[in-house]
């Protein structure tokens, strides 16, 4: 078992690779969370050495920081052009698709991949899992407005546990003002039919599945930083 310490040294390891595939004069999406946040200290590091580049921030936690680094921010009403969107994840399976959303940012997250030439995924390899699902429940954005509604339906949709996420014991806030609910299911068999399937519930603003978005999965491992290229489709 490795500690949290251990996994923070792989998480930066795998961060380090990514950055490696940053150019001067690049728009670069930002991601969110503490694999996320070892790229955007790099970067920072690329950009006191003299890089000129900009980036598109999936949170205000990397916002924050990325300023703290000297990185200069494109406004969220820009039509960007992103040349690479570099962004941690929860689980990956051997299809490169991706849970993601535990810290919350899941929708930025999404857009901002969405938008990017590139999308490079960087996780410790404890999260590359066989089948996504299990041990860590899927995240869904929904609207306030009629949440419990639309949780039933994603319950009569997935035959599973929907559960509200919580913070201080209140629900907790998206930067854009909405809910999530975590969807604990036992295996995702079929992550492209689901994430379809969940798009048509009134309600449902986004869902933490990434489906053949990757381009690069680096992976940071007690042996060292693998790198597998993707196909998206
Ligand atoms: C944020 O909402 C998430 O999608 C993160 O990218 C994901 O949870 C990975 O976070 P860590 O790098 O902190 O594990």
């Amino acid at each position: 078992m490795m500690s949290n310490q251990d996994l923070d040294s792989l998480k930066k390891a795998a961060a380090l690779t990514a950055v490696e595939f940053v150019c001067d004069g690049m728009v670069v999406g930002l991601g969110t969370g503490s694999t996320a946040k070892h790229m955007v200290m790099a970067l920072g590091e690329k950009v006191r050495a003299g890089m000129r580049l900009r980036g598109v921030p999936t949170s205000m936690e990397t916002a924050l920081l990325a300023r703290q680094q000297g990185i200069t921010l494109l406004d969220a009403d820009n039509v960007w052009v992103i040349d690479v969107a570099i962004d941690g994840a929860d689980q990956v399976d051997p299809h490169f698709n991706l849970i993601k959303g535990g810290g919350g940012a899941l929708l930025k997250e999404k857009i901002v991949a969405a938008s990017a030439k590139q999308f490079i995924v960087l996780v410790d390899h404890t999260k590359r899992v066989p089948v996504l699902g299990g041990a860590f429940p899927l995240p869904i954005e929904v609207i306030p407005f009629g949440w419990g509604s639309t949780a039933r339906e994603i319950e009569a949709l997935t035959k599973s546990p929907v559960v509200l996420r919580e913070r201080n014991g209140a629900p907790f806030k998206t930067e854009s003002g909405n809910m999530i609910v975590d969807v604990h299911l036992a295996r995702i068999d079929s992550p492209r039919e689901l994430e379809i399937a969940l798009h048509l519930i009134p309600g449902v603003v986004e869902t933490g599945l990434f489906v053949g978005r990757t381009d690069l999965l680096i992976v940071g491992t007690p042996n060292g930083v693998e790198s597998y290229p993707a196909t998206r489709t």
